[in-house]
């Protein structure tokens, strides 16, 4: 008999967390409703307290998605878990998620309790949790660093008082897998009312083990991971999704559990959190690496070409990496575009699927082979993205080895055309400085990255640029086979960005911002 272990999945609250993978609220409802397609069991959507644009986005999650239960994080205190709960309320399966530390040095330097006010502050906050008709999580941070007598005193406590699940967070990525087995053999022998509650499992990947000690934990009894798609999340990331599924399918030999997910969507998402966040996955990373299936060496070819089991141990269509990614010619028609599409788990409304449609015509006539790729990235563009205050109509580039690289741009600001001309060191420079004509910004240009997305000389340019203004990070991206086009493209995306955040700063009023991250 197989055994499903739930996923919880926290890009949308750990991995946002990170530096530099902040995404906006539609990035973050897209990114929602791709998990749920995914088959992940709970979606953490953010820390409602945190912000009004937190509450906002958790709320509007919360009351899209149907198939899986949102989550809302929370500190161990009435303000934090009402205001989560205000957030949950209207999902069909809402989560109240609390927190709390339990290690010596946590509540020594940090929250100056001690052991006796942090279990009382357990008891109440999860009671308060409790009296909402959600499921409640209750968390012990830097559990892994915690006495375990003491721990298993919280936890008895928490369950007492209502969580239905307790967490076990390796909260600085301590721990190593026996070790951490052990922790969980021991808090199913030490805490009495444990059959109560589902064990979950939060580990960070300090010491780059949090993949492993998430299986050894579900080997000595966990029935929950938390995790990230791509692994993102602060520091060395969160545990990666897509490797726990794939290790517990792919040696059913030695793991009697498995999950929901849909293995076959795994690749779609990973995508949008690269093109959303603009993070790139290393070419090597298991699983989602663009080098994860790529034989390159003469004698794993030809063991592939006689039997693909001799060097594959599972095969990329698996985890929905298409077989060939060739897709449709400039000939398609819109039907087997739209089927296209929600192979690739993007299903859009028909004002979206009209945006894309004419975009991949347009691109389909300039390039002979369009790719999924290419396709995601018209879907990044047109559906994935902030409001526009700045648009680029026109763009023209001198360069090469005898000319001075000059670049003349055409911006819609507001509504309004304007006109600009820039030199510089090199065709970007230059595009760069001409908008920056016309766009007055005071921002920071952090990193500039051109990758091609397919293949081929005629491939798509996809430009990332990093922006720093005030303290916001954005990152900006554009895709076009003309790679300062892409570039320009790209940096006005970023300024967008600035401007949008600039915005819901000056309405986003909430007094404890700054105390995010917990
Ligand atoms: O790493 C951690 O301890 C957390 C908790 C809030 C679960 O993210
Ligand atoms: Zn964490």
């Amino acid at each position: 008999m197989t055994e499903r272990v739930a996923i919880f999945d926290t890009t949308l609250r750990d991995g946002e967390q990170s530096p530099g993978n902040t995404m906006n609220a539609q990035e973050k409802l897209r990114v929602a409703k791709q998990l749920e397609s995914l088959g992940v069991d709970i979606i953490e959507a953010g820390f409602p307290i945190a912000s009004v644009g937190d509450f906002e986005s958790v709320k509007q999650i919360a009351e899209t998605l149907k198939n899986c239960e949102v989550a809302g994080l929370a500190r161990a205190n009435f303000d934090d878990i009402d205001r989560a709960w205000e957030a949950v309320k209207h999902a069909a399966h809402p989560r109240i998620h609390t927190f709390i530390s339990t290690s010596d040095i946590h509540l020594k330097f940090q929250m100056r309790k001690s052991r006796d006010e942090v279990l009382k502050m357990t008891e109440e906050s999860v009671k308060r949790a409790a009296k909402y008709p959600a499921n409640v999580e209750f968390s012990a941070m830097d559990a892994t660093r915690s006495d375990w007598d003491y721990l298993c005193r919280v936890l008895g406590v928490a369950i007492e008082a209502g969580a239905t699940t307790i967490n076990v967070p390796d909260t600085v990525g301590y721990t190593v897998p026996d070790e951490f087995a052990a922790l969980i053999r021991y808090i199913m022998e030490h805490v009495p009312n444990i059959s109560q509650a589902v064990i979950s499992v939060h580990c960070h990947n300090d010491l780059g083990l949090a993949v492993a000690n998430s299986i050894a934990a579900v080997k000595a009894g966990a029935r929950q991971v938390e995790c990230t798609i791509n692994g993102i999340g602060e520091r060395s990331g969160n545990t990666a999704l897509e490797e726990v599924v794939m290790i517990l399918r792919t040696r059913k030999d030695l793991f009697a559990f498995d999950t929901r997910v849909v293995s076959e969507k795994i690749y779609p998402t990973s995508r949008l959190i690269t093109s959303v966040t603009g993070a790139p996955v290393q070419p090597n990373k298991a699983i989602v690496g663009t080098n994860a299936f790529a034989h390159e060496s003469g004698i794993h070819q030809d063991g592939l070409l006689k039997a693909r089991l001799t060097y594959e141990i599972m095969t990329p269509e698996s985890v929905g990496i298409p077989k060939s990614s060739l897709i449709l010619g400039k000939h398609s028609g819109r039907h087997a575009f739209r089927e296209r599409l929600e192979n690739l788990g993007y299903p859009l409304e028909d004002k979206e699927l009209n945006l894309v449609f004419k975009r991949f015509k347009a691109l389909a006539d300039m390039k002979k082979d369009v790719y999924d790729e290419d396709i995601e990235m018209i879907i990044m563009d047109e559906v994935v993205r902030v409001p526009e205050k700045y648009r680029m109509v026109y763009l023209s580039v001198v360069c090469g080895n005898m000319a001075i690289p000059t670049a003349t741009v055409r911006i819609e600001v507001d509504g309004q055309v304007h006109q600009e001309a820039g030199f510089g060191d090199g065709p970007v420079d230059a595009t760069l400085k001409a908008i920056q004509k016309i766009i007055k910004t005071n921002s920071k240009l952090l990193q500039f990255a051109v990758n091609a997305i397919t293949g081929g000389t005629d491939a798509q340019g996809e430009v990332f640029v990093k922006l720093q203004e005030k303290g916001s990070t954005v990152i900006g991206k554009g895709a076009d086979t003309d790679v300062i086009v892409a570039s320009g493209k790209a940096y006005i995306n970023a300024l967008n960005k600035l401007e949008f955040v600039k915005k819901r700063k000056d309405t986003d009023k909430s007094p404890v911002k700054s105390e995010k991250s917990p």
